[in-house]
């Protein structure tokens, strides 16, 4: 197959993401023989390494990850080349060009490149063009673009880094990365919807009450806080990671499971998305900001006293929200997601919660019921339970809640590949439908600003307002209550 031989180019690689995910993916595409003896990787970033520190590196990398490494390793390490690299000088570009023939010619790759941007989002438009203007992205194989979020900080410079990616890469040639897509359970979303006939005829408000999206996380902000706090909770996970796990399970079946169809179905869920009234955002979205707290038994800083977030800091690191899809398949069905740092644990779950049968025989009280449920659990385990009904082993006639759960990491620890694993395989491929189009982003962002308008515009006095190891401020808890909802336990 000439279609997986390529040259892979890191801009970045000598930062965080190359060592913590991409070369310990690379490395288990290699091994399960995934990639071809007839491929190169590039790294290219500004300090001045060889290719031996580059190589000893990725090495330490890999070790440092959970892989288990082999002998090849040496063999593989040739594969590392490293290029000292400054974005905005042309020379830099011609240097890269020529190691990629060069490359190309000593592992007989034809052509095709991948040129992977994991370093400060600044750069991402200048690099694009430079590499046109320098015919890099000239070649007689296939040219793609791997871009890492974030994808513009609003809609605005959104399209504008857009219109510069366009100048170089067509739509077609561009990956914008969101790892969610490559987690295993986020892509089973699609199969326990649309090949069980016992959940695809309910999946709809008839039989839905509401769906419930959180994915939290125990640790704080960490070393982040530059980017962090001028980003928060709501572009950094809502405006990605959880407006694609909506559309997911929003979206109408696929004609066919093409990138084409699978996308344009997401677009049209996200174009149905109900857009924020200004005014609605304080009924529809709640904010929150972690303060001190005890996280095994060790006090731990507030999101204010991190380091290089403003002492005053006005940043949310929780947002939940009620989002509401106007379409004949969820009109009337309220899907709540939440997202925050600081909280009890790390853990993405999503919890579909059924609707009550008309009448119910066996109910002695109201505290009895207990809707249907189907849980997906994307993290920490990833498997499925489904909370059903059945009799007490008692001689009433009382019902009682029975969990049948399925863990399918549970059965297959070692070999749940990584997110980063599989989308980089999917774009050596050439197939981009775990990764967003261009409309979705941009549908994602026009939906998340209104928010950000009204948060930047309208300074939150009562922050912080959620402990550390608590499941976010407790105003969270009325966004369902007014419903006649509630949040259902994470673990
Ligand atoms: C990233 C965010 O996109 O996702 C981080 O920038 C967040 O702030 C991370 O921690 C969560 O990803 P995961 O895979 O650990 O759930």
């Amino acid at each position: 197959e000439e279609n997986n031989k390529c040259v892979i180019v890191i801009f970045g690689a000598t930062g965080d993401l190359a060592k913590r995910k991409l070369f310990p993916s690379i490395y288990n595409l290699y091994k399960k023989g995934s990639l071809s003896e007839n491929f190169a990787i590039v790294g290219a970033a500004r300090r001045e390494w060889s290719d031996n520190t580059f190589r000893e590196n990725v090495a330490t990398s890999i070790q440092d990850s959970k892989i288990n490494v082999d002998a090849d390793l040496d063999d593989f390490l040739k594969h590392f080349h490293y290029l000292s690299f400054d974005v905005t000088n042309t020379s830099s570009y011609q240097n890269l060009h020529e190691l990629i023939n060069e490359l190309d010619e000593q592992f007989n790759i034809p052509g095709n490149r991948i040129f992977y941007m994991a370093m400060a989002p600044q750069f991402f438009g200048t690099i694009a063009s430079y590499l046109k203007s320098n015919e890099v992205t000239t070649t007689i194989g296939w040219s793609r673009l791997i871009i890492e979020k974030p994808f513009g900080h609003n809609l605005e410079s959104a399209q504008k880094l857009n219109i510069d990616l366009r100048e170089a890469f067509a739509e077609d040639e561009i990956y914008r990365i969101d790892h969610y897509l490559g987690k295993e359970m986020v892509q089973n979303i699609e199969v326990i919807r649309f090949a069980n006939a016992i959940f695809e005829p309910l999946w709809n408000n008839r039989y839905i009450s509401n769906i419930q999206v959180t994915s939290s996380e125990s640790l704080g902000v960490e070393d982040r806080g530059g980017y962090y706090d001028h980003a928060g909770a709501l572009r950094d996970m809502v405006q990605n990671h959880m407006l694609q796990m909506v559309a997911l399970l929003a979206m109408e079946p696929p004609n066919r499971l093409t990138t084409e169809e699978v996308r344009t179905e997401k677009i049209k869920a996200l174009r149905a998305l109900r857009p924020m009234k200004s005014e609605d955002v304080d009924r529809y979205f709640v904010r929150g900001q972690y303060g001190r707290g005890m996280v095994n038994g060790k006090e731990v800083n507030g999101y204010r006293e991190e380091s290089n977030v403003d002492p005053n800091s006005a940043t949310e690191t929780f947002v939940a929200g009620k989002l509401l899809i106007d379409n004949f398949r969820w009109a009337g069905v309220p899907f709540y997601i939440r997202t925050g740092k600081r909280m009890t644990e790390k853990s993405t779950k999503i919890v579909i919660e059924f609707k009550e049968l008309p009448m119910n025989l066996y109910y002695k009280s109201k505290d009895e019921m207990h809707p249907n449920l189907l849980i997906i659990h994307i993290q920490q385990d990833e498997g499925l339970s489904i909370v059903l009904n059945g009799k007490k082993v008692a001689l009433s006639g009382e019902t009682t809640p029975v969990k049948l759960d399925y863990c399918s990491s549970c059965q297959d620890v070692l070999n749940t590949p990584e997110a980063y694993e599989k989308l980089l395989y999917d774009c050596i491929l050439g197939d981009a439908t775990n990764f967003t189009h261009w409309d979705e982003v941009s549908l994602s962002w026009s939906f998340v600003d209104t928010i950000s308008k009204v948060w930047e515009n309208s300074i939150p006095t009562d922050f912080p307002n959620y402990e550390a190891q608590s499941m976010g401020p407790k105003i969270s808890d009325k966004l369902l209550a007014d419903d006649g909802f509630h949040w259902w336990p994470i673990s």
